[in-house]
């Protein structure tokens, strides 16, 4: 640990010497921005930017190091909500790529004394890598340390602990996408509700359940109720008005097999969406779907990975058309999808689905994707650390594709980010950056990329604002 600590104040000094240099390169980087302002970005201004942050790769490593640090400036108005223009997320009119990461059980450690500091010791090292946004569970049902121990009945010492969470994130400036509900059994899901509703002396035969009884839909609305109407604990603000949080998630990986036709679910996420939005309308909202086609493209089922996938009840477009959803979300897990043996297979399935679902947002729904869950289990026959790193760029690299046409990657999160000393948590895909210098690398070069595309003027504003935000961004830099 002590030497862990040693070898991150060694990379902050490191990176305090290429202050200067770094602001001077961004200030180019910007007035280069400001000069292809007074026409509308057209294909040729993006590629040409495209290329000048191509270029930056082994010049200019992210050094938010001063950055997160600071006292939490509850006055401060550049933390706003994020919101939705079009097929693009915008803070302020600005574009907001997202370069980010998932950690499931931040709540259950910050619950205990003894791990909280895990917590803040994973959101600084992410800050570090320029990484903004974190997935993480916003539920534990009727397990250890659960949130909601019954319906509605709820630990005061867990919800402070995601209090915590929540605090915490914004100190190191990263956002979280709050997951409302699991589908499967980990943490509790929508089998535990199942039970509860059993335990109340309803007749349930199936954990789908879930997804049509008025009272097991009930009890999720409660959940959803207490959820976006808490009051943190540690700085006031009620959760459906903190900008910390980037959006809502209906639940994890939602399937509902006993309903191939996609009906069921359908009506769920149509009612549980309205029902979000009926008391949240500011935060945004995605599903928390895989992303596999369904019965409503048949001409698109050749993407999923399997056969399998089209017969789960869920469907991708029509999804994602209900009413209040405001964007998609989609997995990716060639190794647990095809086949565990790692091979090219893996990389081209990956490269397509991503292409396929960036292409489709576009289209179709007119709105950003995010590719919620990537990675590759370590566990695998044939894994090796290099093909985590081109799996990492595969999608990184088509998202960047998106990016520089304006298109609709909104872009990524790991799955998933572990600080050390919490290998017993592991599933085989955690990355410890410390431990992973190759993928560090990476990681951050994409989050210097992105930063670059976000602290640009927006696509299609006018001069004046472009000119005020971009000079505003000069000065955000001098910070460095
Ligand atoms: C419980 O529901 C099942 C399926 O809906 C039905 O077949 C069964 O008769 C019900 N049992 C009782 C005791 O109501
Ligand atoms: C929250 O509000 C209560 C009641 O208004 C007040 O007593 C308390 O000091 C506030 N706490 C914080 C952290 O602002
Ligand atoms: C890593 O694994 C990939 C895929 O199995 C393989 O093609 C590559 O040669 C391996 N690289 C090393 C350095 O072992």
């Amino acid at each position: 640990m002590q030497m862990y600590l040693e070898k991150f104040n060694t990379m902050d000094s490191h990176n305090e010497k290429l202050g200067f240099c770094d602001f001077f390169m961004i200030a180019i980087f910007v007035v280069f921005a400001i000069h292809s302002c007074p026409t509308v970005y057209g294909e040729s201004g993006a590629e040409k930017f495209l290329n000048v942050v191509e270029q930056v790769e082994d010049h200019l490593p992210y050094s938010s190091s001063s950055e997160g640090t600071d006292e939490v400036d509850l006055e401060d108005d550049t933390w706003q909500m994020v919101q939705k223009k079009g097929n693009q997320f915008v803070i302020d009119d600005q574009p907001f790529y997202i370069n980010g990461f998932n950690t499931y059980w931040l709540m259950v450690f910050a619950a205990d004394q003894s791990t909280k500091g895990k917590v803040s010791e994973l959101f600084q090292q992410a800050s570090s890598a320029g990484l903004t946004v974190c997935r993480t569970w916003a539920f534990n049902d009727g397990q250890y340390r659960a949130l909601q121990k019954s319906p509605s009945v709820y630990d005061e010492e867990v919800f402070k602990a995601l209090d915590f969470v929540v605090s915490e994130a914004r100190k190191y400036k990263i956002r979280l996408i709050l997951s409302l509900i699991n589908n499967w059994d980990a943490y509790g899901g929508k089998s535990q509700y199942v039970k509860w509703g059993k335990a109340a002396g309803l007749n349930l035969t199936s954990d789908d359940d879930f997804f049509s009884h008025p009272t097991l839909k009930s009890y999720y609305k409660a959940h959803v109720k207490a959820m976006l109407n808490r009051v943190n604990t540690l700085n006031n603000i009620t959760y459906k008005n903190d900008p910390t949080i980037f959006a809502w998630e209906l639940m994890n990986e939602p399937r509902c097999t006993s309903d191939p036709t996609g009906d069921i679910l359908q009506n769920w996420i149509q009612e549980m969406a309205v029902y979000v939005k009926s008391i949240d309308p500011k935060h945004l909202l995605e599903i928390g779907l895989e992303g596999f086609y369904g019965p409503s493209t048949p001409n698109k089922v050749q993407f999923n990975p399997n056969t399998y996938a089209q017969q789960v009840g869920t469907d991708f477009i029509r999804n994602h058309q209900a009413l209040g959803v405001d964007f998609a979300s989609v997995h990716i897990y060639a190794d647990s999808w095809i086949s565990q043996s790692i091979s090219d297979v893996h990389l081209q399935f990956t490269k397509s689905w991503v292409e396929a679902h960036i292409d489709d947002a576009e289209k179709y729904l007119g709105m950003p994707v995010v590719f919620a869950e990537f990675g590759v289990s370590t566990k695998d026959p044939g894994y090796n650390s290099s093909f985590r790193d081109t799996l990492i760029s595969t999608v990184y690299k088509s998202l960047l594709e998106s990016t520089k046409k304006g298109g609709s990657g909104g872009g990524s999160l790991l799955w998933q980010l572990f600080p050390e000393g919490t290998d017993y948590m592991d599933d085989g895909y955690a990355i410890v950056l410390s431990k992973s210098p190759s993928t560090t690398k990476i990681v951050s070069l994409q989050s210097t990329r992105l930063a670059l595309f976000n602290s640009r003027c927006s696509w299609k504003c006018h001069w004046g604002c472009k000119k005020k935000n971009s000079l505003e961004k000069i000065s955000n830099h001098d910070e460095l």
